[in-house]
């Protein structure tokens, strides 16, 4: 299985700085990758555009919203259509990332909407779940982790699942913390999700990335990748400055 390596630029970087980080990350990385692995860069909306100008010619990057409207379009002030994002070139979008669903209150409900709405008309989705550190601390991963999953129970007829869908786990607590999880952690917790796609999809469930988000730097990245079951990764912080994130797409 490749490995998808995965930058979300959150709430930062002008079109300008945008172009110059994506530049510098093509200087560095070369035309062609020297390791087999997909790169998805998320821009801010506003730099969708730039970014995807720069990156229409290198076959291994690949270009992400990091959130979207279950709609084609409408009267939803502040909102964009998963059909805008396919337009300016998206082929990823992220789904339910803990901001989305702790700062803007974003619940299972939608989530599901926006999971099966983006795969429909055409997205591939990576759909982020991950437990606050008081249900680590009261021993509740697995059922926390079971719970946000079974958002997928309903999404599970459509053919090519595997290549479209991908999870990311990111424990809350881990994400722009510099707190990063121990490998015992990454290992339990992607093996839970591991169970829970076999079981919503039988063998398929086998080749459906899983990718490990929470403070991802250069001098974690090669032992996190190497955890069974981790599939590649969605760094924040470290993915901001082409240096760092260079280093990860390597590691
Ligand atoms: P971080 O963010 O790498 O800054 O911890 C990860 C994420 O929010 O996806």
């Amino acid at each position: 299985m490749k490995k998808l390596m995965a930058a979300n630029w959150k709430m930062y970087k002008t079109q300008d700085e945008a172009k110059n980080t994506i530049k510098d990350l093509i200087n560095i990385l070369g035309t062609e990758l020297t390791v087999d692995r997909d790169v998805l860069i998320c821009p801010p909306y506003t730099s969708l555009k730039v970014v995807a100008e720069e990156i229409k010619d290198i076959n291994y990057m690949y270009l992400g919203g990091q959130n979207f409207y279950p709609a084609k379009e409408g009267a939803y002030t502040g909102e964009i259509s998963p059909h805008m994002l396919l337009d300016v070139g998206c082929s990823y979008a992220l789904v339910g990332h803990s901001e989305r669903r702790h700062i803007f209150c974003e619940k299972d409900e939608l989530l599901k909407e926006k999971v099966k709405y983006g795969l429909e008309v055409g997205l591939n989705i990576i759909f982020c779940i991950g437990e606050k550190i008081e249900q680590r601390r009261a021993g509740q991963v697995d059922q926390v982790l079971k719970s946000q999953l079974s958002v997928l129970k309903d999404i599970n007829n459509m053919s090519g699942i595997e290549d479209r869908l991908v999870i990311a786990y990111e424990p809350v607590w881990a994400i722009g913390t510099g707190e990063v999880a121990g490998e015992k952690e990454i290992f339990e917790a992607h093996k839970i999700v591991r169970d829970e796609l076999k079981n919503i999809y039988g063998e398929v469930g086998n080749s459906i990335r899983i990718l490990y988000g929470g403070s991802v730097k250069p001098d974690n990245a090669s032992d996190i990748i190497g955890i069974d079951n981790v599939d590649g990764v969605l760094v924040g912080g470290a993915s901001l400055h082409a240096d760092s994130f260079s280093k990860i797409v390597t590691a």
